[in-house]
């Protein structure tokens, strides 16, 4: 039977109580919420079964039982967690997943997610996150695609189809959930949960696309965001919810709030109390409470006064119960227990190191990588050589240190035989200040052929409310890079991360730097295939890396000023009361750009670009031109490379920035290959924002820039014809 009658069957049966029961969401399948499920009065748990579970597929369909066969109606409920880069088999943090810009091998990876997810009971997945950050500092940029709306679009797009395959209620798969709704990256001083202040304009042409385009493949559910979002919490936000997403997107799956954020309006001062954050958050459009009670507590008092109106609750639990139907859980509300033993299968752990391998950046070489075939001995030192725990990053609940491959252990495994790996962590952690191990360190860098330096960032320096002011290698691990450059053998530093760091003061002690973010369960053997030449480097930045934090935000695709950008002035005279260099856009101790810009990342060979051409040099404002561009590998190894179409409008009604990623291909050449590359480019994808929100494309001259980063680019000139 069509779904929507089945909800309208189900809709006619419910009473009020089991109305507002459909739109709670508890966390934990204890007690006292199996004991709501039997009543009807629950619709979600969240976290029903954790890793201590010995099957936690047994715990969930105990619980679903409960709801199934306990209650009066039979309503099954929806199980939902944070499933965000791998359940058992951990990926890399999304923000590595991003610099891979392989959509075909994040989809995948995302399949292998629901797989091993729903084998354990989960039905419902709190990913993708798709906010745009653009400051580092905030934990949370580890959980997305970085600083650009076009990259996060296409990652959360592919992230959705590879959870919910192209029927979500397939047993292996998950409903995606895409968050947080919106502008959370945004928060002031890169501190969570705080307020952000993002002008409709830049709302919609930077903040929210990535929303639409997650809506645009099939997204079950939108998670509504923590943060004020111009003085409106966005969890009251009836613009963001009830109007953009429901009425001008047509969503018609549900919105769950985050976690205690309906209960967090009053605190943040929109409501007074739980009977108005309810009010405010159902006028909103916010469909389900994620663990606060306010609903359970007040919805239905408010419905029968009419201070909620009743077709208000109907079309939320319509949503709810729809979304239900479409994930089949209704027809098949449990799971087959055996399917657990499918969890790390050798085809996820494959393409686990696949995807590592593809979102490692190689941002310096002067030629120390790949290490040489013939090196005898290999000093590994630093705390994350040998860190299980820490390579899998954050929120990763369901995977476990012990299955990680280490990259000590992978490079001990690879050379085996024919080179010595020796280890000393040198310091005990990544934060740790105590220097005592440094002097085994440097004895041992003395007697190897090369050494590499693991460093970075623990697991718990990234993710919700991990947030750092400082971005410069924790602890005392600048000083060890000093200590070891000053040894004089090839040194290769590899750094884990969940965010962009701030690296000037190790970049020129070391011969080469390979950032691997956090590259999840097979980190180890990606990397070592990378150090080993194996494979060749291929990520690219999904975010800019300043200089020092205080560059912070910094993104490519800023807008011009009216003043050129100055190089820093670190010479000025003193005592000059003004600065006789001229007045210029930019700091006086340190250059205004970032030490390396988004899209970049280096390879063990060299591509070369030549013969951009465009098919014509002018379009209508709903035309299209095709770009293409001559790469050729000039260097000695097969790899991949990652071609970027930027464009820039040159005079706009309002300013437009100086360069936005419009497309990417990655491409593999042979050494001595050469392929062209082609795009097509809509006028449409030249579209933006005006003051009073209407979505225009503007005629006048455009440039056009290809290239494998977005400082170095080829470029042409094109007109869109009014
Ligand atoms: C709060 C986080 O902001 C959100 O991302 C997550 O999905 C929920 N908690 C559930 O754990």
């Amino acid at each position: 039977m069509d779904i929507e009658k089945r909800v309208d069957g189900l809709m006619s049966q419910l009473t009020l109580d089991e109305k507002v029961g459909q739109l709670c969401q508890a966390t934990d399948a204890n007690e006292r919420n199996l004991a709501l499920a039997r009543q009807g009065r629950l619709g979600s748990i969240l976290n029903v079964a954790g890793p201590e579970a010995a099957n936690p597929a047994q715990v969930s369909n105990q619980a679903q039982r409960v709801a199934v066969e306990g209650s009066r109606l039979g309503i099954p409920l929806i199980f939902g967690r944070d499933v965000i880069h791998g359940y058992r088999t951990v990926m890399p943090i999304p923000l590595g997943q991003a610099a891979s810009f392989d959509m075909a091998l994040i989809e995948e990876v995302a399949g292998v997610a629901a797989r091993e997810a729903s084998a354990c009971g989960v039905h419902w997945t709190f990913a993708p996150m798709v906010d745009i950050a653009r400051d580092p500092r905030w934990g949370r940029i580890a959980e997305g695609g970085g600083e650009d709306p076009v990259l996060t679009s296409r990652m959360g797009a592919a992230m959705v189809r590879g959870f919910q395959g192209k029927d979500p209620s397939h047993p292996e798969r998950i409903a995606a959930c895409a968050k947080h709704y919106a502008g959370y990256g945004a928060a002031e001083g890169g501190r969570d949960y705080n307020t952000t202040w993002i002008p409709e304009n830049l709302l919609r042409d930077v903040y929210l696309p990535s929303f639409k385009a997650c809506v645009d493949a099939g997204a079950a559910t939108v998670m509504s965001s923590f943060n004020n979002l111009n003085g409106l919490p966005a969890t009251a936000n009836t613009l963001l919810i009830r109007q953009i997403l429901k009425t001008e997107w047509g969503f018609d799956g549900f919105v769950v709030s985050d976690w205690d954020s309906v209960q967090e309006l009053i605190p943040q001062g929109v409501a007074a109390d739980k009977a108005e954050a309810t009010r405010l958050a159902l006028a909103a459009g916010v469909d389900m409470e994620m663990v606060s009670t306010c609903f359970a507590e007040s919805l239905k008092a408010l419905v029968e006064s009419g201070e909620v109106p009743a077709a208000q609750l109907d079309d939320a639990v319509r949503r709810v119960l729809r979304t239900k139907f479409r994930l089949g859980l209704f027809d098949r509300p449990y799971v087959d227990e055996s399917r657990v033993n499918a969890l790390l299968a050798d085809s996820h752990r494959d393409v686990a190191k696949r995807l590592a391998t593809e979102s490692c950046v190689l941002l310096k070489n002067d030629g120390a990588l790949p290490l040489p075939p013939d090196i005898r001995s290999l000093a590994c030192v630093g705390p994350l050589a040998e860190a299980p725990a820490d390579q899998l990053g954050c929120w990763a609940f369901d995977g476990r240190g012990e299955d990680s491959v280490t990259p000590l252990a992978a490079l001990k495994e690879a050379l085996a035989g024919r080179c010595e790996v020796t280890y000393v962590a040198g310091l005990d952690h990544a934060r740790s200040s105590e220097t005592k191990g440094f002097a085994e360190a440097v004895r041992l860098a003395a007697k190897s052929d090369a050494v590499v330096l693991f460093l970075g960032e623990d697991a718990g320096l990234s993710g919700e409310a991990h947030c750092r002011a400082f971005l410069d290698l924790p602890g005392a691990q600048q000083q060890l890079v000093q200590e070891l450059a000053e040894v004089g053998k090839p040194l290769v530093c590899v750094v884990m991360t969940g965010r962009p760091l701030a690296l000037s003061g190790v970049l020129d002690k070391v011969n080469a730097l390979l950032v691997a973010w956090h590259p999840g369960t097979m980190g180890g053997p990606a990397i070592a295939d990378l150090l080993l030449g194996k494979a060749s480097p291929s990520g690219k930045l999904p975010a800019s890396f300043p200089r020092t934090v205080g560059q912070v935000p910094i993104y490519h695709s800023h807008m011009n000023t009216g003043r050129p950008p100055s190089p820093g002035m670190s010479d000025i005279p003193t005592g000059t009361p003004l600065d006789p260099t001229g007045f210029l856009s930019g700091y006086l101790d340190v250059a205004p750009v970032p030490l390396f810009p988004f899209g970049y990342g280096l390879s063990y060979t060299r591509f070369a670009y030549s013969e951009l051409k465009l098919s014509r040099d002018s379009m209508p404002v709903d035309g299209k031109l095709a770009a293409s561009v001559k790469v050729t590998n000039t260097g000695p190894v097969a790899s991949d490379e990652v071609v970027q179409l930027y464009v820039r409008d040159l005079v706009g009604s309002l300013t437009r920035p100086v360069k936005e990623l419009k497309d990417f291909a990655r491409i593999r050449l042979a050494p001595g290959e050469s392929r062209t590359v082609s795009f097509t480019l809509n006028a449409d994808q030249l579209a933006f924002h005006t003051l009073e929100g209407k979505r225009v494309v503007e005629p006048g001259a455009f440039h056009l820039m290809i290239g494998g980063n977005s400082r170095e680019l080829l470029r042409a000139e094109f007109e869109v014809r009014g």
